[in-house]
């Protein structure tokens, strides 16, 4: 039982508290896209980690963790992140594995991030100037640094050339700066150094891992509407957040994906540009907004609110073979008198109950509501399906029905233990809660 976790909505769908709670059920808790771009929360025993890298799994002594080859890994991003939980007592010795295959972010990446957004003017993306994006860019165009180039039985002549040809572009794309690339090359021995314990051909790893029974899941980062190829392009991140991306980013077969869970709020949040039909830019916006505490963890940028989109979350079935959701955040709609969840989008008078792949088209999408009541006693820090006000239920049976996929788990609070699991569910087999 090999489970996927992944978000069905912009990204920040509370994947972190969902990875790390149901870590215990897992040998190996596998990242497999994306870098440090990504701001997964973590509340345990009241303090807060913030994981940007590093599998959420990181905080269980037991598990090891996995940075596969479909990730970009920014070393010293990755070292900070290390020293951290290092003194937080969290030991990674011999437990954190990262892919040979994996691309590097080279402290030009990040520049060019900038200069590409500050180029594309009005029509920025909004990205969160880590590289992430340029260094995908190399990968692709084949001239990117993998991990596994920095050992000392790769050929300097490649590395060496692949510096001094990425960084002399860097130079000649940015005026008045000049990036010399021998000291590039050179900082690559220190980061070799530290490095070289964790580096694995994890695809080997699994592989072993699974055929010998060992449970692993997969933790997604951002979310579907982000995916390079099925997200709201151009206003996308670069690397495959849908299910696809599990098998490239990982080298596994897809049948060792045994099922898929999406994690989506109780309502919708984006940060960064891009159409968003059901967005609230009223005060209900600014309460959820508030309620959710909804600021960005990497970059603390106020997110985007609206309402629940079952349209995008129907897509978000499709496109990952979604077998059931978890819903996060339900105690922010705690005291709304009424809600309401987007069920079908209309386009210039005309009925559109699927997602547009076309970007301009969503742009001019509206949302068709349906309002349902709101509840006043409170669902926070439930921990029982049967503990929910009868309008929370009814909330999460409306999500089942425009969704069209079962809701096995609610999360009512940032801390582990505000979470419910439906016993009656399919996740019920995949995995239990810890005491
Ligand atoms: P990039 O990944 O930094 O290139 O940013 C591209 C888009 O993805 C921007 O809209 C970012 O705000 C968004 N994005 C990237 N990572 C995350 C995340 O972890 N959560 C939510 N949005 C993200």
């Amino acid at each position: 039982m090999n489970i996927a976790v992944l978000g069905a909505q912009w990204g920040d769908e509370g994947k972190g508290k969902i990875v790390d709670l149901l870590t215990p059920n897992f040998s190996f808790v596998s990242r497999y896209q994306g870098g440090h771009n990504a701001g997964h929360t973590v509340y345990v025993n009241g303090r807060k980690f913030i994981l940007r890298l590093l599998p959420s799994g990181i905080l269980h002594a037991s598990v090891s963790c996995i940075i596969g080859n479909g990730l970009v890994v920014d070393p010293q991003a990755l070292f900070a992140e290390i020293d951290e939980i290092t003194a937080a007592g969290i030991d990674v010795t011999g437990r954190l594995f990262v892919s040979s295959k994996a691309h590097l972010i080279l402290p030009y990446h990040k520049e060019l991030d900038v200069l590409s957004e500050a180029k594309r003017g009005e029509r920025k993306i909004g990205t969160t100037s880590r590289g992430i994006g340029p260094a995908y860019e190399d990968k692709i165009g084949r001239r990117g640094i993998r991990v596994g180039d920095l050992a000392e039985h790769a050929s300097r002549q490649m590395l060496e050339d692949a510096v001094r040809h990425n960084v002399e572009a860097r130079n000649h794309l940015i005026p008045d700066a000049h990036m010399d690339w021998r000291e590039v090359l050179a900082g690559l021995d220190a980061i070799w150094t530290r490095l070289r314990p964790f580096v694995a051909d994890v695809s080997v790893l699994l592989d072993e891992a699974i055929r010998s029974g060992k449970r692993v899941m997969f933790e997604g980062a951002q979310g579907t509407l982000l995916d390079i190829d099925h997200g709201t392009y151009p206003y996308v991140t670069s690397s495959n957040a849908t299910t696809g991306g599990i098998c490239t980013g990982l080298g596994i077969g897809p049948r060792h994906i045994t099922g898929v869970m999406g994690v989506a709020k109780a309502y919708t949040t984006r940060v960064g540009e891009g159409p968003f039909p059901s967005e609230l830019l009223d005060d209900m916006g600014q309460k959820l907004r508030d309620g959710g505490s909804e600021y960005g963890s990497v970059t603390g940028r106020p997110r985007r609110c609206g309402w629940f989109d079952a349209v995008a979350l129907r897509y978000a079935v499709r496109v990952n073979g979604l077998d059931a959701l978890a819903i996060t955040k339900m105690d922010v709609l705690d005291g709304f008198e009424t809600l309401k969840i987007c069920t079908s989008y209309t386009v210039g008078g005309q009925a559109l109950d699927h997602f547009p792949s076309e970007i301009g088209q969503l742009a001019r999408c509206e949302p068709v509501y349906r309002e349902v009541k709101g509840w006043t006693a409170p669902t926070a820090g439930a921990r029982r399906f049967e503990d929910l006000p009868d309008e929370a239920r009814a909330y999460i049976a409306t999500l089942e029905e425009v969704c069209g996929v079962p809701v096995v788990l609610i999360s009512t609070g940032s801390d582990r233990h505000d979470t419910i699991l439906r016993s009656d569910s399919l996740a019920a087999r995949w995995f239990t809660l810890p005491d």
